[in-house]
């Protein structure tokens, strides 16, 4: 049994639930991102719960996304002065303080009552990059005002331009310097866990909610003014391909990233389309039942975008010693998903800086272990492949 198929069963178990209950009374006590769960998970309503931890069919990819790390070890070097350790990177012209991102995930307010505003409190005190999803539940000009600097904004690509071209200029408005466009999840997937949560069909509970499509609109801030009423919307486009790059390139100053490709092919046709930048993502295993971890994908893609762009990488970060794998592969950056937002449903702001700060020391301790005492230096020979 490998360490994360035995911590998935401590998990299970109740007494380890209860353990972990203590640890985590309070923001302050928590001694890893996992700690957060149980309380989360007894504060967010359990169709909610679903929602955020479920995955495409059985979770066999949000497994494959964590297990991925175990693939790979740390090569230890000693005798290096650790006193100062550097975490910033450059990305996009701007210097980021760490390369902890906080992926899109909709709906915040399905986790925390203060929702996205919370997140980017603590996402800016934290001084962590943050990218705001289109599905959020508030709008981008509140979160923005929140946030106090840059956001990314998340794009879904409605089949109708004229409803990303109002998305978009809302996020060059608010101040929000990248677009992030997902291409991912347009195949729709069965993510069994949520439904079997209760919930009929994506973030909609007919007990709840107003399960129309305008009803969706009108819970989901970003689209507040946009008028979503017209033939051709139908939901973000099935039908949208790399042509809707140039498009989105002509309509925005941002800087301009896609996020979920999984193959050195798809890298290379968003390269030839223009791209600023990649996300090697799969929805954290929400996308498709591929299982095929993200950062099994990453070197194939790091191979053919050969320095040219940044490439981040988001899915199964739990830990820093998980960062620290990632950037030795390639990455630029990270993203984490899952983690914040049980940091957010724990304890609301406080949670999400608690995650980011114990993500960050535990990076930081890696790092000394490899003698790396900038991310600049953490390279291929910091870790090797398990046998
Ligand atoms: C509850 C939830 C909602 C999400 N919503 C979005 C979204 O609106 N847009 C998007 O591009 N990705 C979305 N994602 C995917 C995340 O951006 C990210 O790729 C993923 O969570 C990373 O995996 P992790 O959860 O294992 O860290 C969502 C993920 C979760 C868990």
């Amino acid at each position: 049994m490998n360490r994360r198929r035995f911590l998935r069963y401590l998990r299970q178990s109740p007494l380890y639930a209860m353990a972990a209950e203590m640890v985590g009374q309070s923001p302050a006590s928590a001694l890893e991102v996992l700690d957060f769960i149980p309380i989360a998970q007894k504060n967010i309503q359990s169709q909610h719960w679903a929602y955020l931890m479920g995955g495409s069919d059985d979770n066999a990819t949000v497994r494959a996304n964590e297990e991925a790390y175990s693939k790979w070890r740390i090569r230890a070097r000693r005798h290096v002065d650790m006193t100062k350790i550097d975490l910033a990177v450059d990305l996009f012209g701007r210097r980021l303080a760490h390369p902890l991102i906080l992926a899109p995930a909709a709906a915040h307010e399905a986790f925390h009552p203060d929702g996205e505003s919370a997140t980017a409190r603590g996402a800016a005190a934290k001084k962590a990059q943050m990218i705001l999803s289109t599905n959020a539940s508030r709008n981008v000009r509140q979160v923005a005002k929140d946030y106090g600097g840059p956001l990314w904004f998340q794009l879904y690509s409605f089949s109708d331009f004229e409803v990303n071209r109002a998305l978009v200029r809302n996020a060059e408005e608010s101040g929000c310097t990248v677009l992030a466009v997902t291409v991912d999840s347009v195949g729709g997937s069965p993510r069994i866990m949520q439904a079997r949560g209760g919930v009929k069909t994506e973030q909609r509970c007919k007990a709840c909610h107003d399960a129309s499509e305008q009803g969706y609109y009108k819970e989901h801030g970003n689209f507040d003014g946009i008028d979503m009423t017209r033939a051709l919307v139908g939901g973000p486009g099935r039908a949208v391909t790399w042509a809707v790059l140039e498009k989105l390139r002509a309509a925005t100053k941002m800087k301009i990233v896609v996020k979920g490709v999984m193959t050195a092919e798809d890298a290379s046709a968003a390269y030839r389309a223009g791209v600023d930048g990649l996300i090697v993502s799969n929805h954290g295993g929400r996308a498709e039942n591929s299982m095929q971890g993200t950062l099994d994908a990453l070197p194939e893609i790091v191979e053919v975008i050969n320095g040219r762009i940044p490439v981040i990488v988001d899915g199964g970060i739990r830990r820093g010693v998980d960062i620290f794998k990632a950037l030795a592969l390639g990455a630029s950056a990270v993203g984490i998903g899952r983690p914040y937002i049980w940091g957010l449903g724990a304890y609301g702001q406080a949670g999400v800086e608690k995650v980011i700060d114990l993500l960050l020391a535990e990076l930081r301790g890696i790092m000394g272990s490899a003698g790396t005492t900038a991310v600049r230096h953490i390279s291929p020979l910091s870790i090797e492949r398990r046998v």
